[in-house]
């Protein structure tokens, strides 16, 4: 076997959830799947992001910590593999919230400030004036998360964009300072195919909207999902001309449904009218359930035994601890922070 195949020799891919709720298909469509891709082609590291979780929901730490488990039993479920990639619990990692702190002395407030993917979700929050300072600053943990790893690839979502950005510019600050390249810059790898829209047909799934279809959904669920989404409100009788844009079954049968030429066709056909709701609900129906029903069952062997599991997280969290600290020793020496070993 070729060098080039090694391990070593992958890229290295960081990514992460904050833990607030079990992932959904918007989850699978816009990261889960292609992480299942990627662990083969990169060194690829996955962060149970809990610590970050913290900064807007301090206020409910119970429902970050339940959440660890059901969000690692997703990436179980999907396919996700531990032994090609590392799944860590960030609360874990202490060299990660050193780093941090290290870091925050080489952003200025102002900047953090300006950050258009925190200014966003400030207003998103409603936190007004009350800003929690963790927040304010978790795109500097996230930078300390992605350096600690010494990632070069970041698989985010576009609105995280900024992230990334105010990252390197911390990597360039610091490897300006220090005189090497100690920390490499990191590249978002943004996915192509823009979000997945809720079923009702809002831009956004989100479980906080409750417009989702959780990866653990019964049969039924997914049935009640289907029923209830939004399609041509226009559309009233089946023999109505219907709209295909925006028209939330459309949108899934283009995600989900692998024969693409028969759904060309089915959209001719509504817009021609004489094609109902049901026919094409119907369809998506069956389309979902053979998607998600593999993964309901996995999920559910799995969440029969959290030992298992656990032992994953802790193995996955034990390798991550290691190359988080190594790099934070790297970076101590390199700035030449205190140390009892030197005279
Ligand atoms: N901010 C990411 C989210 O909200 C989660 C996250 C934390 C992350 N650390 C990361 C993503 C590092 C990529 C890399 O989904």
């Amino acid at each position: 076997m070729s060098q080039a195949s090694q391990p070593a020799q992958q890229p290295v891919i960081l990514t992460g959830d904050r833990p607030t709720g079990p992932l959904h298909l918007g989850h699978y469509v816009g990261s889960l799947r292609s992480r299942v891709e990627l662990q083969h082609t990169h060194r690829q590291h996955v962060l149970l992001a809990d610590t970050q979780a913290m900064t807007d929901n301090a206020h409910d730490p119970d429902k970050v910590r339940r959440n660890v488990l059901e969000v690692a039993l997703d990436y179980l479920a999907v396919g996700i593999d531990p032994a090609l990639t590392t799944i860590a619990v960030q609360s874990h990692l202490p060299a990660l919230a050193e780093l941090t702190l290290l870091y925050l002395n080489f952003v200025t407030v102002a900047r953090l400030e300006r950050n258009p993917t925190i200014k966003e979700e400030i207003h998103a929050r409603g936190f007004g004036r009350d800003i929690p300072a963790g927040f304010l600053c978790y795109p500097v943990a996230q930078a300390a998360d992605i350096t600690g790893f010494k990632a070069h690839v970041v698989p985010v979502g576009e609105d995280q964009a900024p992230l990334i950005e105010q990252t390197n510019e911390i990597v360039r600050r610091i490897n300006r300072q220090v005189g090497a390249e100690l920390l490499p810059e990191a590249q978002a790898l943004i996915p192509e195919m823009g979000r997945l829209p809720g079923i009702d047909g809002k831009a956004k799934m989100s479980k906080s909207l409750g417009n989702s279809i959780p990866l653990g959904s019964s049969a039924d669920d997914i049935r009640n999902a289907v029923k209830m989404m939004y399609t041509d409100p226009n559309h009233l009788k089946v023999s109505d001309p219907g709209t295909v844009e925006g028209n939330v079954v459309f949108t899934y049968l283009d995600v989900f449904d692998p024969r693409k030429e028969e759904v060309e066709a089915l959209k001719d056909h509504y817009r021609r009218g004489g094609l109902g709701d049901m026919v094409i609900k119907r369809r998506l129906e069956e389309v979902l359930q053979n998607l998600l029903a593999p993964i309901r069952e996995r999920r559910a062997e799995l969440a029969a035994q959290p030992d298992y599991v656990f032992g994953i997280l802790r193995e996955g969290t034990r390798k991550s601890a290691d190359i988080t600290q190594a790099t934070l020793d790297e970076v101590r020496r390199a700035l030449g922070t205190f140390s009892f070993d030197k005279a």
